[in-house]
């Protein structure tokens, strides 16, 4: 972890989104099979979620397949689902012992019976967590999760229950999967890519954005923080200018004001 005179000074993102990519490449650089990569990923994520909830951060969103994964072929998709049982098996105790709570977005009805059991049972088990918020996003698209927002939205206006003319922003969001977490300040992308790859469209609209080179098997605590105190040096200016975003952190508490994160 960074050390330093301003590490008490750091301004620590709500939510941070990790597009945890690169497993394939890392595993191929060293003549092995794509699935080593995803095994060895696996010691990442629990290095950086401990990193995450011990630095503060209140919601951390991991991005573990895609919609779009489900078109790699079969064996791969199996050995993922293999690994997720085996995570889900193994690490819901240390989540426990981390006070860390588990929530999971996505199409749970593709996954194999077992594994969305033990998601459901691990967000059981940890429900009455109060630390950290541990997101998952499995078999999730952030288009997928959009459309069936607006399906239900459009439901409860045919059944009377909303009113159109009462359909804003905030009503919006709390027919997504993310329904009562604050919007992500912070997206991390490993492996060199820089796109979002159809995720948290919505929830990402002000976030900063942090891209690295390094895969994510070898991503480690001391990257998450690096991207931390990056995220502290950025300034969020939400369409505004400097006088008006002085004011409002003059003004605005900081744990309750989306303008001071
Ligand atoms: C990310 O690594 C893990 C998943 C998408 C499940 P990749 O498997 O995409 O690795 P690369 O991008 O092919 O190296
Ligand atoms: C995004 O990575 C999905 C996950 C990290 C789970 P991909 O490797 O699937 O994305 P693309 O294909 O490079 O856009
Ligand atoms: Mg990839």
């Amino acid at each position: 972890m960074l050390q330093g005179p301003d590490q008490a000074s750091r301004v620590i993102p709500r939510h941070v989104g990790i597009i945890m990519d690169g497993n394939g490449r890392w595993a191929r650089s060293r003549f092995m099979p794509r699935i080593w990569g995803h095994k060895r990923g696996a010691n990442s994520v629990r290095e950086v979620v401990k990193a995450a909830s011990s630095s503060g951060v209140q919601v951390l969103s991991l991005f573990a397949f895609s919609d779009e994964n489900w078109g790699r072929p079969v064996e791969e998709v199996n050995a993922l689902m293999g690994l997720f049982d085996h995570y889900l098996s193994h690490e819901i105790s240390e989540l426990m012992r981390q006070n860390i709570k588990l929530r999971v977005m996505g199409n749970l009805d593709r996954l194999p019976v077992r594994t969305k059991k033990l998601l459901i049972q691990g967000c059981e088990e940890l429900s009455s967590c109060t630390g950290m918020v541990l997101n998952l996003a499995v078999s999730y698209g952030a288009r997928a999760e959009i459309t069936e927002a607006v399906r239900n939205i459009a439901q409860q206006i045919r059944e009377g229950v909303i009113d159109p003319e009462h359909v804003d922003e905030d009503l919006f969001a709390s027919h997504l999967a993310t329904a009562g977490l604050p919007d992500l300040d912070l997206v991390i992308r490993t492996s060199g890519e820089q796109r979002l790859s159809n995720f948290m469209l919505w929830q990402s609209s002000y976030a900063e954005l942090h891209f690295t080179k390094v895969q994510w098997p070898d991503f480690s605590a001391s990257d998450f923080d690096k991207a931390v105190h990056e995220f502290s040096s950025r300034q969020r200016r939400f369409g505004l200018v400097d006088q008006v975003i002085n004011n409002l952190t003059i003004t605005t508490d900081p744990g309750a004001g989306e303008i001071s994160c």
